[in-house]
């Protein structure tokens, strides 16, 4: 399935939260393609916020991965792989301990570790449009 956004600020970005969000049950992982500033980690802030994550949101710079707790006390993995060499990084941070773990995982640059992707994810290709602030979102979940 597929579903456009056209979005034109930072706040429409609560409209594609809210529908990941509702389409939570299709998969532990999500992931966010873009280039530098499309704005995928502007999406996940907003994201986990409407999901009652209190702690601040911000890209792993060192860690590759960061742990947020929601209001309800479900953990959230936010991981950036911009900087990965190998696969073998993701190996040794332990991801499918992650990705398998049944809570919610978003992912920056999905495209650095394409192969560990489980087999069933939601992926949310982020676009530049006319304006500074405008955006076209499509998020695409592939149930077959
Ligand atoms: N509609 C929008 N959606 C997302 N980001 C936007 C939007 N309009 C402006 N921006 C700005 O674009 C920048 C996106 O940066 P960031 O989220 O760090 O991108 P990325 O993580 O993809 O590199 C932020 O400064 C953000 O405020
Ligand atoms: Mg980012």
């Amino acid at each position: 399935m597929k579903q456009a956004f056209h979005i034109t600020s930072v706040e429409g970005l609560s409209e594609v939260s809210d529908y990941l969000i509702s389409i939570r049950d299709r998969g532990d992982v999500v992931a966010f393609y873009g280039p530098m500033g499309a704005g995928k980690t502007t999406l996940i802030k907003n994201l986990c916020h409407r999901m009652g994550v209190t702690d601040e949101v911000n890209s792993p710079t060192f860690a590759i991965v960061n742990e947020y707790v929601t209001d309800e006390g479900e953990s959230v993995y936010h991981f950036d792989f911009y900087r990965i060499k190998k696969l073998e990084e993701a190996y040794d941070i332990g991801y499918e301990n992650y990705f398998y773990s049944g809570n919610l995982c978003l992912i920056e640059w999905p495209e650095l570790i394409e192969p560990l992707l489980p087999e069933r994810y939601v992926r949310v290709d982020i676009a530049l449009g006319e304006t500074d602030d405008e955006r076209i979102i499509i998020v695409t979940d592939d149930e077959a």
